[in-house]
């Protein structure tokens, strides 16, 4: 079967690459090389031991998109992850964030809808639920407005998908709002490399442990949490990239419960800035050079996911520890410094 990744090259779209290859799908990756370069496709070779297709393509680009469907008119699945992420950046910048994340669904979706079948996985996030009333939180939480463009792109798309899947049976949708990814693949081949200064806070760390950055700051400890500090849900991106295929499949060989599902892929703990930084300590041996300073715009207090309904209808759970994942980040970080682990 022949799935297309946009956004393939990305750090969480090679790590679903590597999945899907490892499963024997036909893989054809499209991505514009504005967060990613080339090397990732040749180390997603490294890893799975065969290259996927690559077209070098902007999902912006309607006419490009429709040149590319016309090519590959035997495409069984989707996998959309080509869009702008940065919660800051779109604060700055929405129209880029409404262009790239909404105007390119658009036109997939004008693509996908001439199909005879289409099946679509759509890149989605916590930031849906904004600061949620009840933790952990679920699916059916009421989806608030949200506190920055880039979530608000996630709002809209899902609804766009919603709408065009209620009027064309033969499209089917799973969005899989996202916790927060963090770590690598275990062969440190590939794994999250933030162009410029890190906005997340894994990176941060671990650009930090290594010389990179002088100091973290921390951004908040009176928040009304066990330290002070804010609470996320941190998931290693290989057990987000298993839960994508996982629910590819559900879409392909199942007729899914409708034909358009959310699922929160989570593992379902959560832990605050300051756990984080103690678990990263251990697990590097390297104390870390940290600062408390204001909180930042637009920050919730805690979010971590009831993971219950990935867990029955999908039959899906997160398997690696936070200690796992922040190995792995390491181990990461020292292979693309090119310092032994
Ligand atoms: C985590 C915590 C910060 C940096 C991200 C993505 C969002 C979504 C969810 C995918 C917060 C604190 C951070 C730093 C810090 N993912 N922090 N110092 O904001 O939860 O959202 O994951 O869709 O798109 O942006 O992640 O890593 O930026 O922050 O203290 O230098 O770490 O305040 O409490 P966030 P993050």
């Amino acid at each position: 079967m022949k799935i297309v990744v946009t956004g393939g090259l990305g750090y969480i779209g090679s790590h679903v690459v590597v999945e899907l290859l490892a499963r024997d799908y036909e893989v054809v990756v499209i991505d514009n090389l504005s967060n990613a370069t080339i090397h990732v496709l040749y180390n997603i070779e490294k890893i799975a031991g065969k290259k996927p297709a690559f077209e070098e393509l902007d999902v912006r680009d309607k006419a490009g998109l429709a040149s590319f469907f016309k090519l590959h008119d035997d495409i069984n699945g989707v996998i959309h992850f080509a869009a702008s992420k940065a919660v800051g950046e779109s604060v700055q910048n929405p129209l880029l964030y409404y262009e790239n994340n909404i105007n390119a669904l658009v036109y997939l979706l004008q693509q996908l809808e001439k199909l005879p079948m289409a099946r679509l996985i759509f890149s989605s996030s916590c930031t849906v639920y904004g600061q949620a009333a009840v933790l952990p939180v679920t699916e059916e939480a009421p989806i608030i407005p949200a506190e920055s463009p880039y979530g608000n792109t996630k709002q809209i798309g899902e609804e766009i998908i919603y709408d065009v899947c209620k009027v064309r049976p033969h499209v089917k949708a799973i969005a899989l709002r996202y916790f927060n990814p963090i770590g690598a693949h275990e062969t440190a081949l590939i794994g999250e490399l933030p162009l410029g200064t890190p906005q997340n806070l894994v990176p941060y760390i671990t650009q930090t442990a290594i010389g990179l950055r002088d100091q973290l700051a921390v951004y908040g400890d009176d928040y009304p949490t066990v330290d002070g500090t804010a609470i996320r849900d941190y998931i290693h991106v290989v057990d987000l990239a298993a839960a994508h295929v996982i629910a590819l499949e559900r879409l392909l060989h199942t007729d899914a419960a409708a034909n358009f599902e959310t699922f929160n892929i989570g593992t379902g703990t959560g832990s605050s800035v300051l756990e984080v930084i103690k678990t990263f300590e251990k697990v590097s041996g390297k104390p870390l050079n940290y600062k408390i300073v204001g909180r930042r715009e637009g920050d919730v207090t805690a979010a971590f996911a009831n993971t219950d309904k990935a867990a029955s209808v999908l039959g899906w759970r997160a398997k690696y520890s936070l200690e796992e994942a922040l190995t792995s980040s390491w181990k990461w970080e020292l292979a693309v410094r090119k310092v032994t682990f």
